[in-house]
């Protein structure tokens, strides 16, 4: 296959898109931006592309193996991954071990609760909104998704879930919480895609707690590319 970008046909604040000679497929490009709050912080951090695009891609290598079907078609190179083209829905949907983040400020509950069971969540995907909060019957009543798809994009939630948390636990890491997003292709296949990284997950270190993510960024901590090496020497070892 062909593997040289075609056309730029999505730019977004961490990716770029570009078709491919077959239209199944599609070229993701990772960059070295950082954006934070709806895109009001915005930085530039060299390396910062090639790590997510590692890290991301062997975690949809993992969930592959354990029976979770991704966009993912194969990493190119540094900063390219093959993917399957698919029509993104627009829901960010939220899976919560540990409390902490948009769920404390909503909700008043205390930081760092260990769930009795995972949380499931969902947005809306709008940047003019801010990805608000919504509940299933929005998605349902305005056409974002339909019922057969929210049941099946909260099972592989749960899946990612237990395959990440118990892989990670392994490594050193406690996986908090993350965001995915699900497409679907030509035939309205419904899968996994977009990305699994530290931009999307919260990764605290079993031992010292200290967070190994994009939050380093958000709350200005400092060490943020450290942080990223960290998780991918933990998983590449
Ligand atoms: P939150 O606590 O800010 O809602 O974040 C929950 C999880 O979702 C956390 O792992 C970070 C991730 N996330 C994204 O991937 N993209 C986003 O735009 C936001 C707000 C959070």
């Amino acid at each position: 296959m062909d593997l040289t970008k075609k056309e730029l046909i999505y730019e977004g604040k961490a990716k770029k898109l570009y078709t491919t000679e077959d239209p199944k497929y599609l070229i993701v490009e990772y960059k070295d931006s950082f954006t934070a709050f709806n895109g009001q912080k915005k930085a530039t951090m060299s390396g910062k592309g090639v790590l997510n695009n590692k890290i991301s891609s062997r975690l949809f290598e993992l969930l592959a193996k354990n029976g979770v079907e991704s966009h993912f078609a194969g990493q190119i190179d540094d900063v390219h991954q093959l993917v399957r083209r698919v029509k993104i829905v627009p829901l960010e949907v939220i899976v919560r071990n540990i409390t902490t983040g948009s769920l404390c400020k909503r909700l008043g509950v205390e930081e760092g609760m260990k769930l009795p069971r995972p949380l499931f969540e969902m947005c809306y995907k709008d940047d003019a909104l801010g990805d608000p909060f919504i509940i299933e019957d929005h998605a349902l009543l305005f056409g974002w998704a339909t019922k057969e798809e929210i049941d099946k994009i909260k099972e592989i939630s749960f899946k990612v879930n237990d395959i990440l948390k118990d892989y990670f636990a392994g490594k050193g890491v406690v996986l908090v919480d993350f965001k995915l997003e699900f497409g679907k292709d030509s035939d309205g296949k419904l899968m996994l895609a977009d990305e699994i990284s530290p931009d999307t997950c919260r990764f605290w270190d079993s031992s010292t707690g200290d967070h190994l993510d994009k939050d380093r960024f958000r709350k200005d901590l400092g060490n943020v590319m450290a942080a990223y090496e960290e998780i991918w020497k933990r998983i590449s070892e």
